[in-house]
């Protein structure tokens, strides 16, 4: 039987490269050669001729890796089910297969035994890296470097596609104002305008443009909303205003469908009432109306099914219904398309019209991808061994690493520290720590594969390192943050540690979040140091006040009290396989840091949401300091620990001569703004010159501050270089109260400065 059905998937398949005319040799030999007038759109429609219903259903259909797949296959439950519809041309795509011997056996299924051979597609979360981790995507972020990040998203798809993967899920490009919400890790912060330029730099690193097998399909995820889950909670409700929707969440998204982004996945959450899987007004309306995207999305993982406890759909069929009409193309692991929408086609409830364009926006990018004319060019074992890991790899995630480090503090200049005579103590779990540092997203990483702080330290020989632990920050089997505790009580270590510190010259601790303690499903109550680490920081502070603490997070914390004593403070996030190099060259002034951060560090729990174009309100701050009436706490100062953009270096930066071409400009006009930053320090460094407007009244109440512009500056020791920014109407533009991008006459503001709180200021306006 099998034999036979093997046959037939033989012969339809000489069929189908007969007919495809765009076929190269490598799967068969084609007797037609290639054909450059055939259109992408023929090359489609001439497959989709050949097929079923049911297999223009299976390619809608994902489903992740299920069997040992070079092992013996499975028999019985979901897994044989799976393997059952794989040979039965009914899956599209797989994520979740590791190397290339198990994607060339999956394809091989495909190709060789369903009845059409078409290729499927493979996906995976290389969010930061496949094997080789690069930093934390809200530390990339901080580089404020759009060409180091775009580097970085290409070294990460060499590597994935060596391992014969085409198809990442990245990047996340929610903006998002909750440090509660552990997913702000995989994201490039609070602000739309940042996270629009850095969405665009990683999808160009990811996908180049797709002609090379070592570019992948980038994916922009989650349409839309998914960061404002009400109290930062994972998964939670979502309520936001058209304003918000609009000016905030969508621009990343559109930035992303006119960079060519190939796919889309959709959320969790409800919008208006509406789970975003079951939306049209998202799907159909705004993303393949408005803005003509024409890849094709992927639900969440599961979230059609999830529609069921939403409350929106009765039951996996009425889902897979509201999912199909509202636009999801491809379901992830819900099985409920390919479960049901045969049958519902039958019954009249979808149109087989919707079926087809999903079918044909997914075989589209197969074709893309070059899959039709060769679908094993990811699979080449040679590549994958001399790929994974290499000299370039390391290099390009160690320079991203130093890139990502932010210096929040630096009195009396502790830092640099000196390279010889210094007796130095190291105090932390997390300095010595080889793991922690790949953050959560490292599921095909090896553990232990960080480089840790310990180590990179151990490479500078003039000074004399000791190592005490002090505590540990999380206890258990580490692997999954289910059976990680965070360390409430353990503090034997302690004693050791404040030996160890009361005999330094400096201290350096590391502290901060386990890796696991950030990502999705890690929200958390409480954003302070966690465990006993405070309590350590503060006995070891007694003893020894000469700390540079390193922050290790997946998010902003809140450390007031360190921000107060702690001399040096370096946030070191979560900076993959090379973090332990990267953060001593910046201790040691090998590299000069650069980073500004891209999410406002909150001082307290309480004030979160916090973040810098926040509105005015009818009370602000200025109007009656003295009187209870006004927008505050009685407890706690509104202004954050640290604000978005902010960020020192070993160099020092000064801003004068804040000036305009003109105080007035009107449409197809602009004005010129140029400031002077002169370094007047002992050192050469880079600064990100940072340039907001506000716009003083709107038909829409507008935030007190937006960034609208940046240039990243490398100044020598006394070196003074002019920036020029250029304001025109499209700096201006937001979706006003007439529903439409649009500039408003009126007064504004312009701020330029190292962040968002230390500007010069000048006035402009526009008239129309
Ligand atoms: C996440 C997605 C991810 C998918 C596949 C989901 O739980 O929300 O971001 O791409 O899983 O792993």
């Amino acid at each position: 039987m099998r034999q036979i059905r093997y046959k037939l998937a033989f012969a339809s398949f000489s069929i189908i490269t007969f007919l495809l005319v765009g076929c190269s040799s490598k799967i068969m030999k084609s007797p037609i050669s290639y054909s450059k007038e055939n259109t992408l759109e023929t090359k489609v429609d001439s497959v989709m001729k050949l097929m079923t219903l049911e297999e223009k259903v299976g390619q809608l259909n994902q489903y992740n890796g299920f069997w040992e797949i070079t092992g013996p296959t499975p028999k019985e439950g979901q897994a044989a089910k799976k393997y059952e519809d794989l040979k039965k041309g009914l899956v599209g795509s797989m994520l979740n297969v590791k190397g290339v011997k198990d994607v060339r056996a999956l394809q091989k299924i495909a190709v060789e035994q369903t009845r059409l051979g078409i290729p499927l597609i493979f996906g995976f979360d290389v969010i930061h890296g496949y094997k080789t981790i690069s930093p934390i995507p809200l530390a990339e972020a901080a580089s404020w470097d759009l060409e180091a990040i775009k580097k970085s998203a290409e070294i990460a798809a060499e590597e994935a596609s060596s391992v014969g993967l085409n198809w990442t899920f990245a990047p996340m490009i929610d903006i998002s104002r909750d440090a509660r919400w552990g997913r702000v890790m995989e994201g490039a912060g609070e602000d739309t305008y940042l996270g629009s330029k850095i969405a665009v730099a990683r999808i160009q690193g990811f996908q180049g443009d797709l002609k090379s097998n070592k570019n992948i399909l980038a994916c922009a995820k989650h349409f839309a909303g998914y960061a404002f889950a009400e109290a930062g909670r994972d998964y939670n409700t979502v309520d936001v205003s058209e304003s918000t929707l609009q000016n905030t969440i969508f621009p990343p998204f559109k930035a992303a469908v006119d960079a060519g982004v190939k796919t889309f996945m959709n959320s969790f959450n409800e919008l208006n009432g509406i789970p975003a899987t079951g939306n049209s007004y998202l799907q159909r309306q705004v993303l393949k109306g408005d803005w003509k995207f024409d890849g094709f999305v992927v639900s969440d993982w599961g979230s059609i099914n999830e529609m069921i406890p939403h409350g929106y759909a009765k039951d996996s069929k009425q889902a897979a219904e509201i999912a199909l009409n509202a636009g999801s193309d491809m379901d992830m692991e819900s099985s409920a398309y390919v479960d049901h929408l045969v049958a519902l086609v039958k019954e009249g409830k979808v149109k087989e019209s919707l079926i087809d364009d999903a079918a044909k926006r997914i075989l589209k990018v197969k074709f893309e991808l070059g899959l039709f004319d060769d679908p094993y060019r990811y699979c080449d074992e040679t590549r994958e061994k001399e790929t994974i890991g290499s000299p370039a790899i390391q290099e390009g995630v160690l320079d991203m690493a130093r890139k990502s480090i932010v210096l929040l503090k630096n009195e009396n200049e502790l830092l640099p520290l000196k390279k010889s005579g210094q007796k130095i103590a190291l105090i932390g779990a997390l300095a010595n720590d080889k793991t922690s540092p790949l953050g959560s997203w490292r599921i095909a990483a090896d553990d232990n594969t960080a480089v840790s702080v310990l180590e990179g330290l151990q490479a500078y020989k003039g000074n004399q390192l000791s190592f005490a632990k002090g505590a540990d920050v999380a206890v258990g089997r580490t692997q999954f943050i289910w059976e990680t505790k965070i360390n409430m009580t353990d503090k034997t270590g302690f004693e050791e540690a404040i030996a160890v510190a009361k005999n330094a010259d400096v201290v350096i601790m590391v502290l901060g979040e386990h890796g696991l303690q950030s990502g999705e499903g890690r929200s958390r109550a409480d954003i302070g140091l966690p465990g006993v680490q405070q309590e350590l920081l503060e006995e070891i502070y007694k003893v020894n006040s000469n700390i540079v603490l390193v922050l290790n997070n997946g998010r902003p914390l809140a450390i007031p009290w360190a921000a107060k004593n702690i001399p040096a403070i370096v946030e070191a996030w979560q900076l993959g396989t090379q973090s332990g190099n990267a953060i001593a060259q910046v201790l040691y002034g090998d590299y000069n840091p650069s980073g500004k951060l891209p999410m406002t560090f909150p001082r307290n729990i309480g004030q979160v949401p916090l973040y810098y174009n926040a509105k005015s309100t009818g009370r602000p701050i200025m109007n009656e300091p003295d009187s209870v009436f006004w927008t505050h706490y009685i407890d706690e100062k509104n202004t954050p620990l640290y604000p978005f953009g902010f960020g020192l270096s070993y160099a020092k930066f000064e801003y004068s001569d804040l000036k305009l071409s003109s105080n007035t400009f009107a449409k197809d006009g602009k004005i010129e703004v140029s400031i002077n930053v002169k370094n007047s320090g002992k050192v050469a460094g880079k600064e990100v010159v940072q340039l907001y407007i506000r716009d003083l009244i709107g038909s829409i109440t507008r935030p007190v501050k937006e960034l609208k512009g940046f240039e990243m500056i490398e100044l020598k020791p006394n070196e003074t270089k002019k920036v020029v920014f250029s304001i025109d109407e499209k700096t201006i533009q937001y979706f006003t109260a007439n529903s439409r991008w649009e500039a408003e006459a009126g007064d504004f503001k312009v701020f330029i400065g190292g962040n968002s709180e230390k500007t010069m200021e000048a006035d402009f306006q526009f008239i129309n």
